[in-house]
């Protein structure tokens, strides 16, 4: 097993900056399994299929090979041979993937991929269930959150970056029902793995973040 940094927590938190940028501090890989998700709910919305045909999700989802490959450092996420990696940007596939995400046949469906990735690399991963399912025996384990607002002001700049305009308040909306959706279902549920290290980066800025979880790893190194 390569050593292994589980970053799990909300949406919006700045995991996937947080984990690029611990990655490339130490020369490991980042995987963004919530881009695994997010292809799986492309694949299923380019086939009509709707966030209520759960039958059909478990059926099809079989037929979404997804793979991950790296071109210089960066991720780039594969869908039956294209590259999806900016498609599955979009806020309505985020919320997708978080109604896919919750049917078991679509996690196991990911599953093996995540685990091969983290056996055969050093990796930052981050994800909802790494620490707590996926690599419950990961050497380093955070758990990142922020306050609604201040998740909700980060993806509204996001998102106006990539030219979509949305209100904050829907913004903050769409961030609760997703909280909501990702801690309470049945398989699981997005929580704080007991031996994690909670990091609230509300107040903190990026690279104190990166700092805090640099330093957490020299611990355990
Ligand atoms: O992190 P991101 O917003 O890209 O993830 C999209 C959705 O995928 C999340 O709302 C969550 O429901 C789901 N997800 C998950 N488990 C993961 C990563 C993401 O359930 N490990």
């Amino acid at each position: 097993m390569g050593f292994n940094i589980a970053i799990d927590g909300p949406a919006g938190a700045g995991k996937s900056t947080i984990a690029r940028a611990v990655a490339k501090e130490l020369s490991f890989i980042y995987v963004d399994t919530g881009a695994m998700y997010r292809a799986v709910a492309l694949y299923l919305m380019e086939l009509g299929i709707t966030a209520e045909q759960k039958d059909q999700i478990s059926e099809k989802c079989q037929d979404a090979h997804v793979s991950i490959r790296y071109v210089d450092g960066e991720q780039q996420v594969w869908l039956n041979d294209r590259d999806v990696s900016s498609q599955i940007r979009k806020e309505e596939v985020g919320n997708m993937a978080s109604v896919v995400s919750a049917v078991p046949a679509v996690r196991q469906h990911l599953f093996q991929l995540q685990r091969s990735l983290a056996a055969e690399n050093n990796v930052v991963m981050d994800g909802r269930d790494i620490g707590t399912t996926i690599l419950p025996d990961a050497q380093v384990k955070i758990f990142l959150t922020a306050s609604v607002e201040t998740r909700g002001k980060r993806r509204a700049l996001e998102l106006e970056a990539k030219g979509e305009k949305h209100s904050i308040e829907e913004i903050c909306q769409d961030i609760r029902d997703r909280d909501h959706r990702d801690m309470t279902r049945e398989i699981s549920p997005l929580r704080q793995a007991e031996d994690g290290v909670l990091v609230d980066s509300s107040d903190m800025t990026i690279s104190q973040v990166v700092q805090r979880i640099l330093d957490i790893y020299r611990e355990k190194a």
